[in-house]
């Protein structure tokens, strides 16, 4: 199971990799250009937060074939461990062929449904990320993205789901427990997979009753 955080805000990659087991980190042409700052710095400042073994997912920004393989070879180049971003269009396909051959590793992105998240897998993307929220305005999104995994069960590829979109923990809590092996979490949905109301309360109540008895709120 890999959780992965969908963000380029280093502050919040910083914090989350400190409390959750982090796998990698998912960004988009959305995320990056919320951080307001040249593209080259962004990559620099979250490569520098990262350890090695963490993946880095950077997308294409160009929608036609030429260009989507020219930036997904320089996207390619800017980290040892990195997978580049192509969304699931005619030419995004054919740029997926073309960087695996390559052997550029590729997550196709932008999946409304499980039929372009089989054909990337055919063509030799390494993970998809079915956009479980957007989708759920038109299907049901944790539903398809179960059947896409059922479908390249079934064909025995080993192209990886990593579930994007993600809007709250009940979509994830539902993937996890049908099998997909990879989620993406906005910071918010992070954070709410460990916080919860209960346990402050619980702690107040083991620190007040400790305060009365003995005075002060350590255990030393
Ligand atoms: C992840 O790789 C995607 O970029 C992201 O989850 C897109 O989701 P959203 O734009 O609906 O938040």
């Amino acid at each position: 199971m890999k959780l992965i955080i969908d963000t380029a805000n280093v502050k919040e990659i910083k914090r989350l990799c400190e409390i959750l087991n982090v796998w990698g980190v998912t960004t988009n042409p959305t995320i990056i250009a919320r951080e307001n700052k040249p593209f080259e710095k962004v990559i620099a400042e979250i490569d520098e937060v990262l350890d090695k073994k963490q993946t880095l997912f950077v997308q294409v920004v160009s929608t036609d074939y030429e260009s989507m393989v020219e930036e997904g070879r320089y996207i390619a180049s800017l980290r040892k461990n990195i997978v580049v971003k192509v969304p699931v269009t005619a030419d995004g396909l054919k740029a997926i062929k073309t960087l695996h051959k390559e052997g550029i590793k590729i997550l196709a992105t932008a999946i409304n449904n499980a039929t372009q998240g089989f054909v990337a897998a055919l063509n030799g993307a390494e993970y998809l990320a079915p956009y479980v929220n957007r989708m759920s305005n038109y299907t049901d999104g944790v539903e398809e993205t179960i059947i896409l995994q059922e479908m390249l069960d079934e064909h025995d590829l080993d192209t990886e789901i990593i579930a994007a979109s993600l809007k709250n923990t009940g979509q994830v809590k539902e993937l996890i427990r049908n099998g997909i092996e990879s989620v993406t979490l906005p910071v918010d949905i992070a954070d709410l997979m460990y916080l919860n109301p209960a346990t402050d309360e619980a702690i107040d109540a083991f620190t007040n009753n400790w305060y009365k008895v003995y005075n002060k709120k350590t255990l030393r």
